[in-house]
């Protein structure tokens, strides 16, 4: 596997591949991959020939005051791990490779109604920085297919719109949540806990799986579900963000007659921010 960081070299690599009829798989990440990351690039290795990954830690995606310094990075173990799993190449831009006119006056692709609430209104501006890196990379590597993790269930919606809207060749899936034993979603941030705050950490899918089995017992009083569980994530020390019953497509707020729903949160364990969702289609066996 070769690491480029211009854009130049990834061109010329994804070109050669081309010329050999290889089809091309993208694999977006920030780095400091965990098995979660590795999913993704299992699930693209079985479906083209050839897998391009990037590892970028996007400045333009973090509001002030967010963890952009202090984001893990691990390039020589996350190398490793991605030859590990079959990558034919990484793309590791620089700020300035990704941005050379710098990030004032960069042009942003936005994604209204589906970037608003939810993350989107606790962290102003990251689904455009999310929106804007990923046409920026899609426009570079310009793959035939990419994956995304499902544990950023908002930022799918948002890519997969993006994607339909600017009428991009690109077919986008999306790929399960990978979990520890305990039920916590895989994540780079899950790192920043401590012994204690990891072992309570759990409670967050907890308070996601009591939901949808209450939904799916018949229960529709979502106010009441979200504020039970709401007071369980608060005695446990979290401060919670925001937890939500979303229609899982269009992610407006869900009603009684709605059968695709998805429950989404975030919360504060620390300083750290978890967020994690539970699709919940009514229609298919659970
Ligand atoms: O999910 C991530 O790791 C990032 O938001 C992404 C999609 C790589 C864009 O920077």
């Amino acid at each position: 596997m070769n690491t480029v960081k211009t854009v130049r070299e990834l061109r010329a690599a994804v070109a050669r591949a081309r010329s050999e009829g290889k089809r091309i798989g993208f694999v977006p990440t920030m780095g400091n991959l965990h098995s979660g990351h590795i999913a993704l690039i299992t699930k693209a290795r079985q479906r083209v020939d050839f897998v391009v990954a990037s590892i970028f830690v996007n400045p333009l995606q973090f509001g002030a005051g967010e963890d952009l310094d202090k984001y893990p990075r691990t390039l020589a173990a996350d190398q490793e791990k991605l030859l590990e799993a079959g990558c034919s190449l990484l793309f590791a831009p620089t700020v300035e490779e990704m941005y050379p006119d710098g990030m004032a006056g960069q042009t942003r692709v936005s994604v209204p109604l589906l970037s608003e609430g939810l993350c989107g209104a606790s962290r102003p501006g990251h689904f455009e920085g999310v929106a804007t890196v990923v046409s920026k990379l899609f426009n570079m590597v310009q793959p035939d297919l990419a994956i995304f993790g499902q544990k950023d269930y908002q930022q799918l919606a948002v890519i997969r719109a993006l994607v339909h809207d600017l009428n991009m060749p690109i077919q986008i899936i999306g790929e399960p949540t990978v979990r520890a034993a305990d039920g916590l979603a895989l994540s780079s941030r899950n790192g920043f806990l401590n012994e204690q705050q990891r072992a309570v950490a759990p409670v967050v899918y907890r308070a996601l799986s009591s939901i949808a089995e209450s939904i799916r017992q018949g229960e529709r009083d979502f106010p009441a579900l979200i504020q039970a569980q709401r007071q369980q994530l608060e005695a446990a020390g979290l401060r919670p963000d925001y937890l939500e019953i979303r229609h899982a497509l269009t992610l407006r707020p869900a009603t009684a007659e709605d059968r695709d729903l998805v429950i989404l949160v975030a919360a504060f364990l620390g300083t750290t921010r978890l967020i994690d969702n539970l699709h919940l289609n009514l229609d298919t066996p659970a």
